[in-house]
C-alpha cells in the first residue's frame, strides 16, 4: 500500500469527469487499498479517485469514531435523493484549512459496487449523507467550493495558491 499525493484546488485537474471502472481487476483493488491509506493518514472520512488524479470513478468513505469501518464505492449513483434539504459544514482534503456550510439533500439512497464487484444499495442520512454527495461531486468534476459564493471562492483560490506559493520557497 502507498500514500497517494492528493491534489489541491485550484488544481484544474479536479474539474474531470471521471469514467465508469470498466473492471474490479487488481488495478483497481490497489487503487483502492492505497486510496485508503491515503484517506487515513490525512484525517480525512472520504477520498474520491478524481483527488489522486485518477480519473475513474472509485470513492472510498470512513465516517466511524474508530476509523475502521472503510466503505468502497465503485461506479456509485444516487438513486434517490430526499426532498428534505440540510446545512453542514463541510471540509476537502483537496482544499486544506479551509470549512463551509453547504446545503445538501438530508438522505440519498445510492446504488455502486463493492471493492468484490459486487452491486449493493445504501440508504445515507446525516454525515454519511454529506460525504456520499460531496465524494460523488468530486467524480463529476466538481469541488465543495463551487457551492459557495464567487466572492468567497476567489478568497479561497487566492489564499491556498499564496500558502502553495509559500509551500514552494520553503522547500
Ligand atoms: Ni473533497
Amino acid at each position: 500500500m502507498a500514500q497517494l499525493n492528493i491534489l489541491r484546488y485550484p488544481d484544474p485537474r479536479l474539474q474531470t469527469v471521471a469514467r465508469p471502472v470498466t473492471a474490479i481487476d487488481a488495478r483497481i483493488g490497489r487503487l483502492v487499498d492505497d486510496m485508503l491509506d491515503t484517506m487515513y493518514a490525512a484525517e480525512g472520512i472520504g477520498l474520491a479517485a478524481t483527488q489522486v488524479d485518477v480519473h475513474e470513478q472509485v470513492i472510498v468513505i470512513d465516517v466511524s469514531e474508530s476509523r475502521d469501518r472503510p466503505l468502497v464505492l465503485v461506479n456509485p449513483r444516487i438513486t434517490w435523493r430526499s426532498e428534505e434539504m440540510a446545512f453542514a459544514e463541510e471540509g476537502c482534503l483537496s482544499v486544506p484549512a479551509v470549512y463551509d456550510q453547504v446545503q445538501r439533500h438530508a438522505r440519498v439512497k445510492v446504488q455502486a459496487l463493492g471493492r468484490d464487484a459486487s452491486p449493493f444499495e445504501l440508504e445515507a442520512a446525516e454525515l454519511l449523507a454529506v460525504c456520499v454527495q460531496h465524494e460523488i461531486d468530486h467524480l463529476l468534476g466538481k469541488v465543495f467550493v463551487d457551492y459557495l459564493s464567487q466572492l468567497k471562492r476567489s478568497r479561497i483560490r487566492t489564499k491556498l495558491l499564496k500558502r502553495e506559493r509559500e509551500a514552494q520557497r520553503g522547500a
